[in-house]
């Protein structure tokens, strides 16, 4: 629950930025940052030092990435993380002897606006404009089965968009194409998940192109799709995986890069430069240790998942008759419905209109993300089923009563 100046509460079933996966202000976690500020607030990791809290939170994560992942570089934001994994990547083929330096990623893609990931993120081409592409970035369609870029049907269509990307790489040169970047579930984007089929054919085709594979779990890692991480669903291991937001449930502003051994065996002994005096910080790595720690002991994936399950049947029994409510994708608390003017051309209302939802749920005390055309649940992971529910029946009239035609 959040309450504004007014004292009104509110459910948050956006978790904020999809961040604050342990629900708002858990005193738990407020003691281990104080703690940490009272015994040693700050040191530095440049230079191959290291601190207690960055040693020891390094150790946890090694238990639950996908297993061959475990060498880590600490950031401060999701954004940090992806400009460092593309830097990564450049450095692993300049190490090599190899030109490769292109970056592919996704139409409707989200990987941050720093100067180094504005061009890689799909979306918000207006506000990423501003700003032109620094290094060679290429956008290939997406997956959305829903609207389909490629005018295709699921599973008629032989997941097309996966195989787009053998046909582009091979024409585009593969020698020169450094990392295909994804999210496992597009999240600014809407939420949208791909086919089961998608990613396990993309790492096949990443493999035989010699092409590195970033899975951006930014917004997806930490129990958000339901599993640890969202390539869990697929058993698909990338080359580079990037966190941050519930890394540290919105406590403190965090992030991560893991990379594979063959990766690290490459890199090892040269020069790189990320460059953050925060990158390490003693007390966000001891925040994201208690809160991976919740994640476990309290088995919040497993109860995301559970309820994930129950919420998704609940919107496709009720939500997805209705007559502005045209699909529903996602994966455990990360669901989205794509809100059309009609069923038939699949046509999307305006922001005016799709804004209306959003004031509706202040009136009806919820805190709802209305992104494009799309109204995206995801509650804290905490969230119960009775929650759930009464979230549920609250945004149910909502829906119903929308006029757009
Ligand atoms: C998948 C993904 N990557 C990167 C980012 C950028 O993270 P930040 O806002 O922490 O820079 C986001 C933010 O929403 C994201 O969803």
């Amino acid at each position: 629950m959040i309450k504004d100046t007014e004292g009104k509460e509110y459910m948050d079933l956006s978790s904020q930025l999809v961040n604050v996966n342990l629900g708002h202000s858990r005193k738990d976690i407020a003691e281990v940052a104080k703690a940490q500020i009272d015994k040693m607030m700050y040191t530095s990791t440049l230079r191959g030092y290291a601190n207690v809290p960055a040693i020891e939170y390094s150790q946890k994560l090694t238990q639950v990435v996908p297993k061959g992942l475990d060498h880590f570089l600490f950031t401060m934001t999701g954004a940090d993380a992806v400009d460092c994994a593309f830097k990564i990547a450049n450095l692993y083929y300049k190490v090599k002897g190899e030109r490769r330096y292109k970056i592919l990623s996704l139409f409707n893609s989200y990987h941050g606006t720093l100067r180094g990931t504005g061009g890689a993120t799909g979306i918000l081409k207006g506000a990423c404009a501003e700003c032109p592409p620094c290094g060679d970035h290429i956008h290939i369609p997406n997956y959305f089965c829903y609207r389909c870029p490629l005018h295709k049907e699921y599973p008629s269509c032989g997941i097309e968009c996966a195989e787009f990307l053998d046909y582009f790489i091979e024409n585009e040169g593969k020698d020169n194409i450094a990392c295909f970047i994804a999210e496992p579930e597009q999240g600014a984007g809407g939420f949208v998940s791909p086919p089961p089929e998608y990613f396990p054919r993309v790492r096949e085709i990443c493999s035989k192109h010699g092409v590195l594979l970033i899975a951006d779990e930014v917004m997806t890692g930490f129990g958000r799709t339901g599993k640890m991480f969202a390539v869990e669903h697929w058993n698909v291991t990338p080359d580079i995986m990037t966190m941050s937001k519930a890394i540290v449930s919105g406590y403190l502003p965090f992030g991560a890069v893991a990379i594979s051994d063959d990766i690290w065996n490459t890199l090892k002994g040269q020069f790189f430069a990320p460059g953050s005096s925060e990158s390490g910080n003693p007390i966000c790595c001891a925040v994201a240790s208690k809160v991976l720690d919740i994640y476990r002991e309290e088995h919040i994936i497993e109860h995301a998942a559970e309820v994930g399950k129950h919420v998704r049947e609940r919107l496709e029994r009720e939500f997805l008759p209705l007559p502005h409510i045209g699909s529903l994708s996602g994966l455990g608390l990360m669901l989205g419905l794509d809100i059309v003017v009609d069923k038939k051309t699949k046509a999307t209302p305006g922001l005016e209109k799709t804004n209306l939802i959003w004031r509706r749920g202040f009136e009806q005390g919820l805190y709802l993300r209305v992104m494009g055309g799309r109204l995206c649940f995801s509650p804290p992971l905490v969230i119960t089923q009775e929650e759930a529910d009464e979230a549920l029946d609250r945004l149910y009239p909502i829906l119903a009563e929308l006029k757009l035609s």
